[in-house]
C-alpha cells in the first residue's frame, strides 16, 4: 500500500468511527413508566362494563398504547376523598384527568408543560382584560369564544358535577379543580392519546390559526408545509423514536421545530482537529498515538430530547406589540437552530435568522414603537380614554399590532413571504399611514405635526 493510499484509508476509518459513535450515542428518547404504577385491580370492572356502556371509548382506549400496556380507566380517573370533583361511581372517581393526574406516571412531561407559556393561557386572559375580547365578550368569565383555545377555570357544582359554563373544555391553560394548570388532552386527543396525532400540524393549528395567530396558515404555505403535504405519509410519525434528520428528513412540522427530538449534535470543529492530529501522527510514524486516536471520539455533543416546553426554543416574544428578546435568548435560539442543522447548513440558517431579526427590528422601529408611543401620549393627555377598545384609534392600533404585525413577524420567522410581506408589512404600512396617522391628525388638529414629531417620528419621509 502506498503511503497516500494508507492515509486515505485511515481517514475513511476515522470518519467511519466518528459516524458510528454518533449514531450509537443516543437512546435518550425513551420514556419509562414503572409497571407498579398502573393496572390497578379496581379498574377491571370499569373496563368490563364500559365495553358495553360506551363501546367507542372502550375501543379507543383498547387500541391506544396505554390500553395495550394495561393502564386502565381507574388508573387515570381515580379520585381521592376531598377532591372537589370526586363522585361515587363504583369507586371514587372524577371525570377530569388533570395534568397532575397524568404526572403520576409522566412527571417529566408535566413539569415541562407547566413551565411553558401554554400553562399561563388563562391567566393571560385576565391580565389582558379589556384588550381584544372585551368588545365582543361582555365579561371575562363568559367568553365562550376564548375558552376552547385558552381554557378557563373549571367550576364544580354540588355532587362533583362540572358546571356547564366551563365544561366541556380542553383549553390549553384551563385551571383544574386540583389547581393544576392546563390540559394534556388539548393535544393528546382522548382516548387514543396517540403520539402520531399530536405530532400532526393540525393538532396545533386548531388554536394557532386566524388573523391574530396565523401560524397554521403561515406554515401550510411555506416550503416546509409543502414538503409535509407531499410526504406526510412517509414521515414515520407513529414511531416511538422520532429524531429530525434521522427518522424523517423530508421536512419539519410544528412539533419538529418547537418540541421535537434530534440526534446528538456532532461538533465538526472537533472532528476536523482529530483528523488533523491523526494525519500528523501517521506522517510522523507515531503508531501508538494514531491508535489512541482511533478509539471512539468523545464528541462534545449535546442531545436535545423532545420537550413539552414550547417556550424553550424562542428568542423573540413575537406576540407583543413591541417585540423584545427573551431572557437567555441566545441559548434558546441555539436549541432551535440545532433542529435546522439536521437539514440545512450553518450559513443558510444564519442568513435566514438575520433576515428574520431585521424584519422584527424594522417593524418595531417603523410602526410598533411610534404607534405605541403616540397612543400612550394621547391617553396620558386625556385625549383617549384608558379603556382599551372604545376609541377608533384603539381599534386601528390593535389591528396594527395584533394582526398585521403578528402576520409579518410570524411570516418571517416561519418562512412564508406572503405573510411576511403582503399580509404583514404591507398591510401594516397601509394601516399606519392611511388610518393611524390620519386619525392622530384628526384628534390633534393644528398641534398634530408637533405631536407626531415629539412622540412618533422626526423624519417626515419616515
Ligand atoms: C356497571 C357498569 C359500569 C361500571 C362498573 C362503571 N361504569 Fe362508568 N359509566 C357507566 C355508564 C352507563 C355511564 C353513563 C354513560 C353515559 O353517559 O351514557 C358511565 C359514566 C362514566 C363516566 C362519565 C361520567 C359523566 O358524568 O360524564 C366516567 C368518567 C366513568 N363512567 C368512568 C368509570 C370508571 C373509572 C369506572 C371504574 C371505577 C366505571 N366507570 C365503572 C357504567 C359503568
Ligand atoms: C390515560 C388516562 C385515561 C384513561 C386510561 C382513561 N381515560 Fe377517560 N378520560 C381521560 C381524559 C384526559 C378525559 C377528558 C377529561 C379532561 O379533559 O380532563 C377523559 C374523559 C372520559 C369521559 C368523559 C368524557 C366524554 O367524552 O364523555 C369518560 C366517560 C371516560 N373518560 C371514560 C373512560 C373509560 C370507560 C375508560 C376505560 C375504558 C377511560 N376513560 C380510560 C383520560 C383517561
Ligand atoms: C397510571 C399510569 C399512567 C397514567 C396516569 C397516564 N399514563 Fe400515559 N402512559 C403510561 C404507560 C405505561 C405508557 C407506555 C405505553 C407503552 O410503553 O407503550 C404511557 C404512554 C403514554 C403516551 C405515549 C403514547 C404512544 O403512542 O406511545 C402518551 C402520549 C401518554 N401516555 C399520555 C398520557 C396522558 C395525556 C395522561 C393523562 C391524561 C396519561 N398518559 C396518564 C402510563 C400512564
Ligand atoms: C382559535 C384559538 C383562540 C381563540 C378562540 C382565542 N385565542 Fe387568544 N391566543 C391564541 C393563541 C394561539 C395565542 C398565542 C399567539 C402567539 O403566540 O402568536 C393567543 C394569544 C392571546 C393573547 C396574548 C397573550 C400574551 O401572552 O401576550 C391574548 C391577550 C389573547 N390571546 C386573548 C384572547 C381573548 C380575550 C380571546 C376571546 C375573545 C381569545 N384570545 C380567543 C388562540 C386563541
Ligand atoms: C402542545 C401539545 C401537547 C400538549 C399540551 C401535551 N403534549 Fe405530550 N406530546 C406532544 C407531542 C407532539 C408528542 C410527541 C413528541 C415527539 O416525540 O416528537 C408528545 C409526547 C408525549 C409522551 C410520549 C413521550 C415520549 O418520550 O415519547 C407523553 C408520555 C406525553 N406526551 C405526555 C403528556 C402529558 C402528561 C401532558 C400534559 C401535562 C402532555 N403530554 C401535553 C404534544 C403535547
Ligand atoms: C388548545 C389550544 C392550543 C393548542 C392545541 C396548541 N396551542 Fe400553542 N398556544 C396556545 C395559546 C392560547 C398560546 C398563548 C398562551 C399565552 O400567551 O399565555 C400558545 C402559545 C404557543 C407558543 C408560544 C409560547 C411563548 O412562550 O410565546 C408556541 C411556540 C406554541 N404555542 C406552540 C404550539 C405547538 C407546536 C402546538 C402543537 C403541538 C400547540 N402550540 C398547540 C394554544 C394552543
Ligand atoms: C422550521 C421550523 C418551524 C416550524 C416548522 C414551525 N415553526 Fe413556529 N417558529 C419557528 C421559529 C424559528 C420562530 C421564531 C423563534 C424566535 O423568536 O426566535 C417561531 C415562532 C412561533 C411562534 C411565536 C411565538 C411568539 O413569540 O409569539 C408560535 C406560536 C409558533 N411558532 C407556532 C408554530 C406552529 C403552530 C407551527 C405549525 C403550524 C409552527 N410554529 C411551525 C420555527 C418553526
Ligand atoms: C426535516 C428537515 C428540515 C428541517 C428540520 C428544517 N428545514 Fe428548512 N427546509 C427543508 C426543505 C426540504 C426545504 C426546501 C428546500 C428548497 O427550497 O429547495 C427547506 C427550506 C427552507 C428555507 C427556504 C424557504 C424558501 O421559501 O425558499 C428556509 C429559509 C429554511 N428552510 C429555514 C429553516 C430553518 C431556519 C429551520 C430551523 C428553524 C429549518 N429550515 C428546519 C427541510 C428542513
Amino acid at each position: 500500500m502506498t503511503k497516500k493510499r494508507y492515509i486515505e484509508q485511515m481517514i475513511l476509518l476515522i470518519t467511519g468511527a466518528l459516524l458510528f459513535w454518533a449514531s450509537n450515542a443516543d437512546g435518550y428518547y425513551g420514556y419509562y413508566v414503572d409497571p407498579k404504577k398502573f393496572g390497578s385491580p379496581a379498574g377491571e370492572i370499569c373496563v368490563q362494563c364500559h365495553k358495553e356502556a360506551t363501546p367507542g371509548i372502550y375501543n379507543q382506549w383498547k387500541e391506544s398504547a396505554m390500553g395495550q400496556a394495561g393502564v386502565n380507566c381507574y388508573d387515570c380517573h381515580r379520585a381521592e376523598k376531598g377532591d372537589p370533583d370526586a363522585f361515587e361511581h363504583k369507586e371514587l372517581i372524577s371525570i377530569v384527568v388533570s395534568p397532575k393526574d397524568c404526572a403520576r406516571c409522566h412527571e417529566k412531561e408535566y413539569k415541562e408543560f407547566e413551565s411553558s407559556l401554554h400553562s399561563e393561557a388563562v391567566d393571560v386572559l385576565s391580565k389582558a382584560a379589556g384588550v381584544a375580547g372585551e368588545a365582543a365578550w361582555a365579561s371575562v368569565n363568559e367568553r365562550a369564544g376564548c375558552i376552547p383555545c385558552h381554557g378557563s377555570v373549571l367550576r364544580v357544582e354540588e355532587g362533583g358535577k362540572l358546571s356547564p359554563d366551563s365544561w366541556p373544555n380542553t383549553g390549553i391553560g384551563r385551571i383544574n379543580p386540583d389547581k393544576s394548570k392546563g390540559s394534556c388532552t388539548a393535544c393528546h386527543t382522548r382516548h387514543m392519546f396517540s403520539r402520531e396525532q399530536a405530532r400532526r400540524p393540525g393538532a396545533c393549528a386548531r388554536c394557532h390559526a386566524g388573523d391574530a395567530h396565523p401560524q397554521g396558515e403561515v406554515y401550510r404555505g411555506s416550503k416546509h408545509g409543502i414538503m409535509y403535504e407531499a410526504f406526510s405519509k412517509r414521515l414515520n410519525m407513529d414511531k416511538r423514536q422520532w429524531l429530525a434528520g434521522q427518522d424523517y428528513f423530508q421536512g419539519p412540522t410544528c412539533v419538529s421545530c418547537h418540541m421535537g427530538a434530534m440526534p446528538p449534535q456532532m461538533d465538526i470543529k472537533n472532528a476536523d482537529e482529530r483528523i488533523d492530529q491523526a494525519l500528523r501522527s501517521v506522517l510522523e510514524g507515531d503508531e501508538q498515538n494514531f491508535k489512541a486516536l482511533l478509539a471512539p471520539m468523545k464528541i462534545t455533543k449535546r442531545y436535545y430530547g423532545a420537550t413539552h416546553d414550547v417556550s424553550s426554543r424562542l428568542a423573540w416574544d413575537l406576540k407583543s406589540a413591541v417585540s423584545e428578546k427573551r431572557k437567555n435568548w441566545q441559548e434558546k435560539r441555539k436549541t432551535m437552530q440545532a433542529v435546522c442543522k439536521q437539514c440545512h447548513g450553518d450559513h443558510f440558517i444564519e442568513q435566514q435568522y438575520r433576515q428574520f431579526d431585521k424584519l422584527v427590528e424594522l417593524y418595531n422601529k417603523k410602526f410598533a414603537i411610534p404607534a405605541t408611543t403616540m397612543r400612550k401620549a394621547l391617553i396620558k393627555d386625556g385625549i383617549l380614554t384608558k379603556d382599551n377598545y372604545d376609541d377608533r384609534l384603539d381599534m386601528i392600533y390593535w389591528k396594527l399590532v395584533d394582526e398585521d404585525g403578528r402576520k409579518a413577524k410570524n411570516g418571517a420567522a416561519m418562512m412564508n413571504p406572503e405573510f411576511a410581506w403582503n399580509a404583514g408589512m404591507q398591510a401594516a404600512a397601509e394601516r399606519f399611514y392611511r388610518e393611524f396617522v390620519p386619525e392622530v391628525r384628526k384628534l390633534m388638529g393644528r398641534k398634530a405635526d408637533k405631536f407626531i414629531r415629539k412622540h412618533g417620528y422626526k423624519d417626515s419621509k419616515h
